[in-house]
């Protein structure tokens, strides 16, 4: 039988892509807005909070990122919420003790300013995300405790025993990610670092004689303060060093340290440049995040079924204040590729054994969504090894300061390969090479 008496002769009947998104965190909701949409697809969020999870701090959008929730969404929303001082977003590279600026990181003079790198914070921008996902696309109260997958799907499973099938589970549940460990039982561990991050309002700080307008970062060996203005009025600090895994026990994720928390950093950087005990003094307490990570995933597909993005696929908190950005760089990349895997019903005949199928190839989709984060993914988790050896070297020279300078600018990396990552090129190359690549899979 040709391929058209086949087309003819079955009637078919397609139902829209079942896909369900476990996590409604930032890249969980940023999946949500772009899978929406998809043509033919039924989109459904599960968040196991009973509501918007209100916590955390400071967020840095970078480039990368920004060029993707322009596709998104209306850009003048994160415009709203975004700092960038006097100086288009770039950081102002600081030296612990002095002040002194020694390495600034601009983004490069072609990128438009409205996608320069900026500051906020996760809450406002959780808001704009959230406001942007279709009504009622997301339960709360929704905890996901196992999953199976079968022919007619996968199955995801709730604390309640309920259950709901998906053609594709798209797994946004975060580091400590549940779907991950069970393929990759490796241990979440403690890296050695705690953050320390406040947001609060600004007023409190502008008063402080010669405080910059821009993002700073104070940096010594292993140990980095970060401050800035985050935009709607609010301002932020955060601060990383190393603390023994007896005391980093002692906190978990978002711990209120209150006073005795503060007095602690107060002590830890008494001798740095005075203006951060500056800010110190105005604060009331502050919060632990004692940093976990774990090995990142190799392969981002599981069982032609699962896609990991975010977080729960890439588990390190924290990298290069690009988390998020990277998140929505996996979120675009699925939703490039499933777009690109919807086969219009005249060139997809069917069997009358397929008649209730949706029009989407997911296996190839997964195949395309592995192939175009797969790459530079796993050259981002070199360059943090890359990193460990340059901060071994510029730290040998810790005792003589203008050594130290000397060698920490000329370790210095713009990085803008990954802040500035073009994930639509990716996809766009990765598809085109599809012949290769695929073949050899
Ligand atoms: C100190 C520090 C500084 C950082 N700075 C930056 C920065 O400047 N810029 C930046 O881009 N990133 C930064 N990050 C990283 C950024 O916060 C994360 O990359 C980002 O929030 C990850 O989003 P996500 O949606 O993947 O995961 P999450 O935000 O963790 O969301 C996961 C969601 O899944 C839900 N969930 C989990 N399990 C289940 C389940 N079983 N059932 C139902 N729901 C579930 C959770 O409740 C949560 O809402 C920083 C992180 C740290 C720790
Ligand atoms: C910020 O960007 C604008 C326009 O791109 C440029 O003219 C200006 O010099 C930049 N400012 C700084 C401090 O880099
Ligand atoms: C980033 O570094 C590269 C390589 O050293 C350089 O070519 C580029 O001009 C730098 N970009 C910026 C914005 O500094
Ligand atoms: C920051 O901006 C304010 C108001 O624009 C200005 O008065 C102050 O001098 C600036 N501070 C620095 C360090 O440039
Ligand atoms: C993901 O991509 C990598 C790199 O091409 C490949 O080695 C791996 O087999 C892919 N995994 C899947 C499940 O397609």
């Amino acid at each position: 039988m040709s391929r058209e008496n086949l087309s003819k002769g079955t009637k078919k009947v397609s139902r829209p892509l079942r896909v369900g998104i476990l996590g409604a965190g930032l890249v969980g909701a940023t999946a949500a807005i772009a899978l929406s949409r998809l043509q033919d697809v039924k989109v459904t969020v599960f968040e196991r909070s009973p509501g918007p999870r209100i916590a955390g701090a400071w967020i840095s959008l970078q480039v990368s990122g920004l060029i993707i929730l322009d596709k998104l969404l209306e850009l003048e929303q994160i415009q709203r919420i975004l700092y960038r001082g006097d100086n288009n977003g770039t950081y102002m590279v600081r030296h612990w003790r002095t002040g002194e600026v020694i390495a600034i990181t601009p983004s490069s003079a072609h990128i438009a300013d409205k996608f320069k790198q900026g500051r906020t914070h996760r809450v406002p921008l959780l808001d704009v995300l959230l406001s942007n996902v279709p009504r009622g696309a997301i339960q709360y109260s929704r905890n996901a405790v196992g999953h199976q997958v079968t022919e007619d799907g996968v199955h995801l499973i709730f604390d309640d025993s309920s259950s709901e099938t998906f053609d594709l589970l798209v797994a946004a549940d975060g580091l400590y990610s549940k779907i991950r460990r069970t393929y990759l039982p490796e241990e979440v561990r403690y890296r050695g670092s705690v953050a320390y991050r406040k947001v609060f309002p600004e007023s409190q700080v502008l008063h402080i004689k010669g405080l910059p307008n821009d993002s700073s970062s104070w940096r010594k060996d292993g140990e980095v303060m970060f401050l800035s203005r985050l935009g709607l009025g609010q301002y932020g600090m955060v601060t990383i060093f190393k603390e023994t895994p007896e005391f980093a026990a002692t906190l978990y994720w978002a711990k209120n340290t209150g006073s005795e928390g503060l007095s602690r950093l107060r002590e830890r950087f008494a001798s740095w440049d005075p203006i951060i005990g500056q800010v110190l003094d105005t604060m009331q307490d502050v919060d632990a995040y004692p940093l976990d990570s774990a090995p990142w995933m190799k392969q981002l597909v599981r069982h032609d079924r699962i896609a990991f993005i975010g977080d729960a696929a890439h588990p390190t908190a924290g990298a290069y204040g690009a988390g998020a950005t990277m998140g929505f760089g996996d979120a675009w990349a699925l939703f490039r590729s499933l777009q690109e895997s919807n086969t219009p019903p005249s060139s997809n005949p069917v069997t009358s054994s397929q008649t209730s199928q949706s029009l989407y190839d997911v296996p190839r989709a997964l195949r395309l969504y592995n192939e175009t984060r797969y790459h530079f993914l796993g050259r981002v988790e070199q360059q943090m090894q890359l990193d460990g050896l340059d901060a071994a070297y510029i730290s040998e020279a810790a005792h003589d300061k203008a050594e130290w300078i000397r060698r920490f600018q000329e370790r210095h990396k713009n990085n803008t390969w990954l802040m500035e990552h073009d994930v639509e090129a990716e996809f766009v190359k990765t598809l085109a090479s599809e012949p290769l690549w695929a073949a050899k899979g």
